[in-house]
């Protein structure tokens, strides 16, 4: 694994951005995991820079994301279907048709999560996974367990999870229980993966998933056995390493 230490979120953004930037150079129709959340809006704000400048060009790419909320309307203004609207797919050139996001409200739960991975797979696999990492070290929605989930699968949401996201709701009340997330088998599938990391408050999950046993207790502790894993780290978060 390697880690890349920046002086801001920005620098993390930009680094990241640089980074899904050559390969979408390189491979036009690349197939990129996306995140949402905090962590990923400086790289998304670059990529629209990049792609309003004509240096990247999305109309070929194809783009799955990591998770999404159960049973919360996709035109809620907190639905990741939402987010990756507003934060970037309004703003560059890609094909709506090419992304997918979870469907959190399938009324056959197993069989969205069996197509979503299948989806994945006939698409090539991803070549490049961006991942933000939570307080209590989840990817994705992969929250601490005794085990690791392989595949796309239903998620009851952690305490610690819920509290976490309450700030973009109006009550704690109002905060899904529920998610539908990438496995972790699935995230480990892509060929390259970016977890970017900013913040203090990340520094205690970042120094359990790099020093601290690989257990499903820290779920991204599994990314060290990755052949292809970058950490993209401020140095807030980076505070104990
Ligand atoms: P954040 O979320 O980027 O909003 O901190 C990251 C995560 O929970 O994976």
């Amino acid at each position: 694994m390697q880690i890349h230490l920046y002086d801001s979120a920005a620098q993390v953004g930009q680094a990241a951005a640089t980074l899904i930037a050559a390969q979408i150079i390189a491979k036009p129709d690349s197939v990129l995991g996306l995140a949402t959340g905090s962590t990923p809006i400086p790289t998304y704000q670059e990529l629209i820079r990049l792609c309003k400048g004509g240096v990247l060009d999305f109309s070929r790419v194809r783009s799955f994301n990591l998770d999404e909320y159960c049973n919360l309307p996709v035109d809620h203004e907190q639905s990741y279907h939402s987010f990756m609207r507003q934060q970037l797919f309004d703003h560059i050139n890609i094909d709506p048709a090419n992304t997918r996001v979870p469907d959190g409200n399938a009324r056959d739960q197993a069989a969205e999560c069996a197509s979503y991975d299948t989806a994945i797979n006939q698409a090539g696999g991803i070549d490049i996974q961006l991942l933000g990492i939570g307080r209590n070290g989840h990817i994705g929605f992969n929250e601490p367990a005794d085990t690791f989930v392989y595949g796309c699968h239903i998620v009851n949401l952690t305490q610690s999870t819920i509290e976490a996201n309450r700030r973009f709701f109006e009550s704690e009340s109002d905060v899904p229980r529920q998610a539908i997330s990438l496995g972790i088998g699935s995230i480990m599938n892509a060929r390259r993966i970016l977890l970017l990391a900013t913040g203090a408050d990340k520094a205690e999950a970042i120094r359990a998933a790099v020093y601290g046993d690989i257990n499903p207790k820290t779920q991204a502790s599994i990314l060290r056995t990755h052949p292809n894993v970058i950490f993209l780290l401020d140095k807030a978060s980076a505070g104990l390493l």
